[in-house]
């Protein structure tokens, strides 16, 4: 009869792209049916990043409600919530937070890439940045989840995750928190148009759903393809060449893209026909995306936000309770 639960998040520093699309969104669309599926806007986590520039954070906050809603993220069949409007969360952070040493938030796999990529320098590394993986196991067992889709580098937080489930139920004696379990997609990362690295907003290098038809086209005859394949008739590289890798990733017949991939390795496919392919695939697959965008209102994203956090909240703080319970700290609320 219940159903279990599954929750994701995304930090809202722009709009999603392809790389979100095919990483989670197109798998929450089919977990929402079977699942209570909960998706939160992480601006709270956001905030480790952009605590200095928070503009970017609010100004994104319903361009991604409408990509999701756009891509088929039903709200009666999903909750969508917004982090900082459930208290409850850092209150169970903050309980979490005597669970985990400093040293283990450091050999967090995540953080590390993270700490390199950053390169914090001379102040040091903010507490709330290093501490946002207990944030993210606040946010996952306050809505008892079960399942979490995510990308893989997400994998670490969610053993980090565990790791503090099994500790706060054995100290405590209880079983009121839930370990969770990945759902990872089935395509790894998505490569950016420039071939270099992963798709992301501040590389520049990717294509979002609510891009136009025109900079669609633009992008995809941008692609990376194989420098050294110049003219028609000469033979072509797969490995690296990014037009392959997104027809991989959206083109639905996979046979068709196999016999392609040998003519090119041969010689006598040239680049154009093959992004003139892509670019039907993505803009069949993007015109509706675009279409049902351009029908979002902004008082019914509004609305959508407002009545999901409502609901998630009264979850969190159902979770609280049996948190603060079996602390023994539930004074005047028995
Ligand atoms: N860390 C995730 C990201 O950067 C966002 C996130 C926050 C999340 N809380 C979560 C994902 C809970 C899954 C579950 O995209």
């Amino acid at each position: 009869m219940c159903k279990k639960v599954a929750l994701t998040g995304d930090r809202p520093t722009g709009c999603l792209h392809l790389g979100h699309y095919i990483g989670t969104l197109q798998s929450r669309v089919h977990l929402q049916h079977e699942y209570d599926q909960y998706v939160m806007i992480a601006d709270v986590q956001a905030l480790t990043d952009y605590f200095a520039n928070p503009s970017k954070i609010s100004d994104s906050l319903f361009e991604v409600v409408a990509d999701y809603i756009s891509v088929g993220i039903d709200p009666e069949l999903t909750t969508i919530f917004v982090q900082s409007e459930i208290s409850a969360l850092p209150e169970l952070m903050m309980y979490y937070m005597n669970l985990v040493t400093t040293s283990r938030l450091e050999r967090n796999p995540t953080v590390k890439t993270e700490l390199q990529q950053k390169n914090f320098g001379g102040e040091g590394i903010p507490a709330g940045f290093l501490c946002y993986p207990i944030s993210q196991a606040a946010d996952i067992t306050a809505f008892k989840a079960e399942v979490v889709p995510v990308g893989e580098d997400q994998l670490p937080l969610i053993e980090q995750c565990n790791e503090i489930v099994r500790k706060f139920n054995r100290l405590y004696g209880v079983d009121c928190l839930k370990e969770a379990k990945a759902h990872l997609s089935q395509t790894a990362r998505l490569v950016g148009i420039d071939g270099k690295a992963k798709a992301s907003k501040s590389l520049n290098n990717a294509i979002f759903l609510s891009d136009s038809a025109d900079i669609v086209k633009q992008k995809v005859y941008s692609m990376f393809t194989d420098p050294d394949h110049i003219k028609i008739s000469d033979p072509g590289k797969i490995e690296g060449n990014v037009v392959f890798t997104y027809l991989d990733a959206f083109y639905r017949d996979k046979s068709e893209i196999e016999s392609l991939k040998q003519q090119y390795q041969k010689g006598g496919l040239g680049d154009t026909a093959l992004k003139s392919l892509l670019n039907e695939t993505l803009q069949s697959l993007l015109s509706p995306i675009r279409e049902k965008r351009k029908s979002l209102r902004r008082d019914y994203l509004y609305d959508v936000i407002h009545h999901g956090s409502i609901k998630a909240r009264a979850i969190a703080n159902e979770t609280l309770r049996e948190v603060k319970d079996a602390i023994g700290l539930n004074f005047f609320n028995k």
